[in-house]
């Protein structure tokens, strides 16, 4: 039997699954990776914790496929995006990877922004505004404030990309992580030397990009040694939401995805679409050849619930839900911001924070919970309009991510945005489209025929016009209150 790996090395942790030719998942394996916050809204993680958690996996998913006579013919990643990795010329990691949810650099946004003759020419450069996720303000920052490291530099990589470099010893992006990294034109579809030479970048530091199919090289021989992967091929993958959408089918315009994880993400593929231009949803290249897509993306997604769970509540996911349903819409009068760690879309606000709003003496816990829930799908409904706004067709949502187990987020979806939702029969998230690319790379087939082909839907949610009218009441006061408190975020 051929069987090939899907990789996703997240930010709570790694996952493997590993897939026949027909997409059927034969084994999943996972490893819970650590956090570092040296200062509030910092956020890092060591590259050697991914890489321990990789080769664990790798190691365990080997065993299952021998115990199945399959040999693993080949590997891609999905990984975090704009998370920025420095190693020195002989390969060693000289620092933490500063990771996408890092809320350091707004200065250098802001520099880098009028370097570039401001936001207006940064969006005919690059697609995107420089926010402070993103890779190109974090190599800035290192910069100013850590030149003795940075002196060291010799390339500048992304978290799935350091991981096919201890695999294979080969150095190499592709378009879909180098296109958040805000150097790369997304019209174009190479990096942009003209900001590299702007800010004085020497482009030798960035990676040469391939195709998110293409093959990167074969696992070293001691690494293939120790997890059993001898002759396994490395495709290159790509960024973890454009591999979700890979995963579920969401390849093509029309098809929309709406990934509920940590953070949150609304994902649109277009040919021949431009950015947005009050760069609210970012534009990106697509792991399928030469697609984009529009993404609006919350920070605080079903973290905002499990932040509130650990801290406030004694029960589980399906008690909770149960609670929560029984509230009505609009949560008896509470509202809940759900900016904890700032925001991107709709707000593009550093300094955005959560807040409970409108609570009387007349309110239950489970009102407040479902305040949560309510915040974080006007979050993703917040994309949606953006979309609308900029002319996107919508013909199909689909569903991912944790939250998608949620029967109250699935629905609140629906009522909002007026959709059906389908859930996928295999809905394991990035890796799955990473084995999509795993296959691709070694059978040369087209990423979106494979990724239609395995797709199946499991169920689907449909949407209520009257509560559509009732959560757009509501909706109006949340987005009110987000202007009304928006200086004190900054105070
Ligand atoms: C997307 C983003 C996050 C990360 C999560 O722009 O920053 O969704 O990709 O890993």
């Amino acid at each position: 039997m051929r069987t090939f790996v899907g990789l996703d090395v997240g930010t709570t942790g790694v996952k493997g699954i590993l897939v026949d030719e027909q997409g059927n998942v034969l084994a999943v394996e996972n490893e819970r990776l650590p956090l570092i916050t040296p200062q509030p809204a910092w956020a890092e993680q060591d590259p050697y914790d991914w890489w321990e958690a990789v080769k664990k996996v790798l190691k365990r998913l080997s065993e299952r496929a021998r115990s199945m006579n399959a040999r693993i013919e080949s590997i891609a990643t999905s990984g975090q995006m704009h998370s920025l990795v420095v190693i020195d010329r002989g390969g060693k990691v000289l620092r933490n990877a500063i990771l996408w949810c890092d809320q350091r650099t707004h200065a250098e946004c802001q520099e880098a922004t009028e370097a570039l003759g401001g936001e207006g020419n940064v969006l005919k450069m690059v697609g995107n505004p420089i926010l402070t996720g993103f890779t190109l303000p974090k190599i800035l920052w290192l910069r100013k404030n850590e030149p003795e490291v940075y002196e060291k530099v010799y390339k500048f990589m992304l978290p799935k990309d350091f991981i096919n470099y201890m695999l294979t010893g080969n150095i190499k992006t592709e378009h879909s992580d180098a296109s958040g990294t805000v150097m790369y034109d997304v019209s174009k579809m190479d990096w942009n030397l003209d900001v590299l030479r702007e800010l004085k970048i020497p482009a030798g530091m960035l990676p040469e990009i391939f195709p998110s199919n293409g093959v990167v090289g074969e696992v070293k021989p001691d690494v293939a040694e120790d997890l059993g992967l001898k002759g396994t091929l490395v495709v290159a993958g790509g960024a973890d939401n454009a591999c979700a959408a890979l995963g579920i089918a969401v390849t093509d315009p029309g098809d929309v995805m709406v990934s509920l994880g940590t953070s949150g993400t609304v994902v649109a593929p277009t040919v021949s679409g431009s950015p947005d231009p009050k760069g609210r949803v970012h534009f990106f290249a697509h792991t399928v050849p030469g697609m984009r897509y529009h993404m609006g993306v919350m920070l605080t997604a079903t973290y905002s619930l499990e932040w509130f769970k650990e801290r406030f509540l004694n029960e589980g996911y399906e008690e909770i839900n149960d609670e929560v349903e029984k509230v009505p819409i609009g949560s008896n009068g509470v509202l809940f911001l759900p900016y904890l760690n700032g925001e991107r879309t709709p707000h593009r606000d550093p300094y955005a924070r959560g807040v409970f709003f409108g609570i009387s003496s007349f309110n239950s816990k489970w009102d407040v919970v479902r305040a949560i829930f309510e915040g974080v799908a006007f979050g993703i409904k917040d994309s949606f309009d953006i979309l609308k706004e900029l002319g996107v067709e919508i013909e199909s949502v689909r569903i991912t991510g944790g939250g998608s187990k949620s029967k109250v987020w699935n629905k609140m979806l629906a009522d909002m945005t007026g959709f059906e939702i389908e859930k996928p029969y295999v809905d394991e998230g990035a890796s799955y489209g990473a084995a999509i690319l795993a296959f691709s790379g070694v059978s040369g087939e087209h990423p979106a025929k494979i990724s239609k082909s395995w797709y199946k839907v499991k169920s689907a949610t449909k949407p209520d016009l009257e509560n559509a009218e009732k959560y757009n009441l509501v909706h109006e006061k949340f987005k009110k209150l987000y202007f009304a408190l928006r200086d004190m975020f900054k105070e």
